[in-house]
């Protein structure tokens, strides 16, 4: 399990039980994934480029560091979406692409059915945000019509996941680095990650 990091901290393990918490009702458990993916966002992008500028304080003239590269957040919808916020009130700069894509019920193969993104993609670091990494099949998809528009930079960031995800985006693609919050156990056979939190998608847009 090469290029892959589970978070070990404790405001995210306090976070986490919140979310599994099946007792968790939408508003908090949606709060509570956004903030589980601004934590960490900020671990993740600690080895991102700066630059040194000039920059004119109230007081003199100094040298300061901004951001060198842009960072593009791909949320896979819906689920996704819950951790968009919490990374993009760090980096307000971001520029935000979409891919939309769901699995089906019986099969557990990822459809198509969105794509939109900046024209940057190609130069840009970007960051594929889903809370969930099951089969793996969405994450795979998702990279391969990225790195189709350009992407060479690319990292998976996920809340919880199982081995068999990991091993499949490590299988397809290699290079992306993997960030979650929690390695779980197994699948069932639903498809389910055990012990999760349930359908992602369903509890952060109170659709069941
Ligand atoms: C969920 C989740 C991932 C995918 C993970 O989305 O948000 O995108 O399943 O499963 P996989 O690793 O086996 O591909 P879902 O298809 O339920 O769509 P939704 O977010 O619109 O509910
Ligand atoms: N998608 C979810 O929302 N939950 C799972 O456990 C697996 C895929």
């Amino acid at each position: 399990m090469e290029k892959v990091t589970i978070f070990d901290h404790p405001l995210i393990h306090h976070k986490l039980s919140l979310v599994r918490n099946t007792a968790t009702k939408t508003k908090e458990f949606r709060e509570n994934v956004s903030e589980i993916a601004s934590l960490m966002a900020y671990e993740i992008t600690r080895d991102l480029e700066v630059k040194e500028i000039e920059t004119q304080t109230p007081l003199t003239k100094t040298n300061t560091y901004i951001l060198a590269e842009e960072v593009v957040i791909i949320p896979i919808l819906r689920a996704g979406l819950g951790m968009v916020d919490g990374i993009h009130s760090l980096i307000p700069s971001a520029k935000i692409g979409h891919i939309g894509l769901y699995r089906d019920e019986e099969t557990l193969q990822p459809e198509l059915y969105y794509a939109k993104f900046p024209t940057t993609l190609p130069e840009a670091h970007v960051m594929i945000v889903d809370p969930m990494l099951a089969t793996g099949g969405s994450a795979v998809r998702a990279i391969d019509i990225l790195k189709e528009r350009g992407a060479t930079n690319i990292s998976y960031v996920g809340i919880v996941g199982v081995k068999e995800g990991i091993d499949r985006i490590n299988e397809h693609h290699p290079e992306v680095t993997i960030f979650l919050a929690a390695l779980d156990d197994h699948l069932n056979e639903d498809g389910y990650i055990v012990p999760g939190l349930g359908d992602c998608g369903d509890r952060l847009f109170g659709t069941k």
